[in-house]
């Protein structure tokens, strides 16, 4: 879902927010101000802060991020990638629609559900059939 009143920033412009004052991060076409959260990302200030002003996607789904982890990072988007940048975000171009689309789905996470209903179903087919009166 495309958010309007969000704002767009270049990748420039998050580049300059590189500073303990101010850090910002790309993920997927996402901006994310991390510069208060930081020190208190479990997986370390420093970690964070090395990526900051950059495009760190592919670290970031690399971690394997919890659905804890995604539902914080949502609070603390505070805009998107212009659309003239979001071509250039590696591993992203021309996909920006369906990952648009789709946020947070993707990698193994994807997959757990189709495998969930196949096994549900597979369940199903070859347990015994309810008794009947004969
Ligand atoms: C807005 C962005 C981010 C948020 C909200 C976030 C949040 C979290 C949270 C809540 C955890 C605890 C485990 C979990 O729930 O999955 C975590 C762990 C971790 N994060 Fe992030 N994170 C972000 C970005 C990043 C980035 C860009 C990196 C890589 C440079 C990173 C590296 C790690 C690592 C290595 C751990 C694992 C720590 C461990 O298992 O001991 N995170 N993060």
């Amino acid at each position: 879902m495309h958010n309007s009143k969000m704002s767009t920033y270049s990748l420039e412009e998050v580049a300059k927010h590189n500073k303990r004052s101010s850090c910002w991060l790309v993920i997927r076409e996402g901006i994310y101000d991390v510069t208060n959260f930081m020190k208190e990302h479990p997986g370390g200030e420093e970690l964070m802060f090395e990526q900051g002003g950059r495009d760190s996607t592919e670290l970031f789904y690399a971690i394997g991020h919890s659905t804890d982890a995604r539902m914080l990072m949502a609070k603390l988007k505070i805009g998107e990638l212009c659309d003239e940048d979001k071509a250039k975000i590696k591993g992203t171009a021309g996909k920006s629609d369906s990952l648009n689309a789709t946020p947070f789905k993707g990698g193994v996470s994807a997959w757990i559900y189709p495998i969930a209903i196949a096994i549900g179903a597979a369940l199903l087919y070859f347990s015994p059939m309810p008794q009947g009166p004969n």
